[in-house]
């Protein structure tokens, strides 16, 4: 029997929303979205912006914070970055790891993705590895082999208990920003395969437990579609989150 998994409803807003946009938005977002424990509400906001979020969701638990990125070493002379045990001094509970653009225009690998997800773990947040194909791999047929060889080297360093500590999100590349989103139907497959590699791993009931979430061109009229796909447990929203009323009509969508 399927555990099941409370509905995440994830913004990531990349740059965009700076510290005073940000207490601008949760003005309006927070009185239009209920605090209720049936569904996970998340915003990944630029770093900058972090404790203006922070200082808006004093009195909403039911929204919680993450950060888009952070370096896998502890501390020390690395220009730019975050660390795992800053980004949780600052509040976030989760990390996005291994998102489309720090792969495809930062160049980001998956091993680079997989010490990411330890030190995040290893710090006591939550990894959102994010994974997914490009169009031209996608047209060679090799939508499912991609999405697998991102996913493997995360397997290999995680313990089974740590699997439940795990979040993954598909975001097919070709449907990040583009208005394009892959067909319920595409999502479906790709969550079930996903989920089939995470269970061959570590045994179905573990699987069974980690949200899959869905990003790409996700928004209010096709939001409800997606979360009713078998396996798909919630979404990862970029640019219909930066719009309060927008991404409170996402939170409804949950059924
Ligand atoms: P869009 O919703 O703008 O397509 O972005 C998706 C995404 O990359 C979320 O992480």
């Amino acid at each position: 029997m399927t555990a099941p998994r409370k509905p995440v409803l994830a913004g990531n807003w990349k740059m965009n929303h700076g510290p005073s946009e940000t207490a601008r938005f949760f003005a309006d977002f927070l009185p239009m979205v209920e605090p209720g424990d049936d569904r996970s509400v998340v915003f990944f906001p630029p770093a900058l912006s972090f404790a203006a979020a922070r200082e808006a969701l004093q009195g909403r638990p039911d929204v919680r914070l993450g950060v888009q990125n952070v370096y896998w070493e502890a501390s020390g002379a690395f220009t730019g970055e975050l660390s795992v045990a800053m980004a949780k001094d600052a509040g976030a509970e989760l990390v996005l790891i291994g998102h489309s653009e720090r792969r495809h225009v930062f160049g980001e690998t998956s091993d680079e993705t997989a010490k990411k997800v330890r030190a995040v773990l290893d710090g006591g947040l939550t990894p959102v590895l994010c994974v997914g194909e490009t169009l031209d791999e996608r047209r060679a047929d090799r939508a499912e082999a991609v999405v697998t060889e991102q996913l493997a080297p995360v397997l290999a360093i995680l313990s089974p208990d740590e699997l439940g500590e795990l979040v993954v999100a598909y975001e097919p590349v070709w449907a990040i920003g583009t208005g394009v989103t892959a067909t319920p139907g595409d999502a479906a497959a790709m969550h079930r395969a996903v989920r089939e590699q995470l269970s061959a791993a570590f045994g179905q009931a573990a699987a069974d437990a980690v949200p899959v979430l869905y990003g790409g061109s996700v928004k209010p009229d096709n939001a409800a579609e997606l979360l009713s796909q078998p396996g798909v447990d919630g979404v990862l929203v970029g640019g219909a989150s930066l719009d309060a009323a927008g991404f409170a009509a996402i939170c409804r969508a949950t059924g």
